[in-house]
């Protein structure tokens, strides 16, 4: 499926009650330009969100604190992937369908993404996402 999980980068203090520091690049860590970046907080345990593509969106998702499944849907498979640290990040191509779950109560999502934000660039309904899929399969065969 088109997703990576990164390693963000991060420092650690030599006196590890600190804190930490982890960071990326646009450009340098990520391969999109970022555009906009926001995020999510104050959600409940079970919290279930997301249920949509993104037709052009890059997106760069972590989670700085808590625990979130990450359910991608490509049309075919569905795989889950659980962002539970700092510098664990998850990239995702456009064309992925998406669900999020709180693991953890006030967990956060943060997402940074390569574009503006434009309602008409989401795909809400699930069988507009599978016939969205199909066609870029059909497109590809040609
Ligand atoms: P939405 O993408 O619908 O979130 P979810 O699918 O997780 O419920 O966004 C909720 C509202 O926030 C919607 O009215 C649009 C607004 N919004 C922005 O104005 N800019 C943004 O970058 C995002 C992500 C949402």
């Amino acid at each position: 499926m088109d997703y990576r999980v990164i390693e963000i980068k991060s420092t650690h203090y030599q006196d590890p009650s600190a804190g930490h520091l982890s960071f990326v690049e646009a450009e340098h860590d990520l391969p999109f330009p970022i555009r906009r970046m926001y995020w999510i907080y104050g959600a409940e345990k079970g919290t279930h969100r997301g249920f949509h593509a993104h037709t052009l969106n890059w997106q760069l998702l972590f989670c700085p604190f808590g625990s979130i499944d990450l359910i991608l849907d490509d049309g075919e498979t569905r795989e889950t992937v659980t962002l539970d640290s700092p510098s664990k990040g998850l990239i995702l191509t456009p064309g992925l369908w998406r669900e999020m779950i709180w693991n953890q109560k006030d967990s956060i999502l943060c997402v940074a993404a390569s574009e503006y934000y434009d309602p008409d660039e989401y795909i809400r309904d699930y069988d507009a996402f599978l016939a969205f899929r199909n066609s870029i399969k059909n497109h590809k065969q040609e």
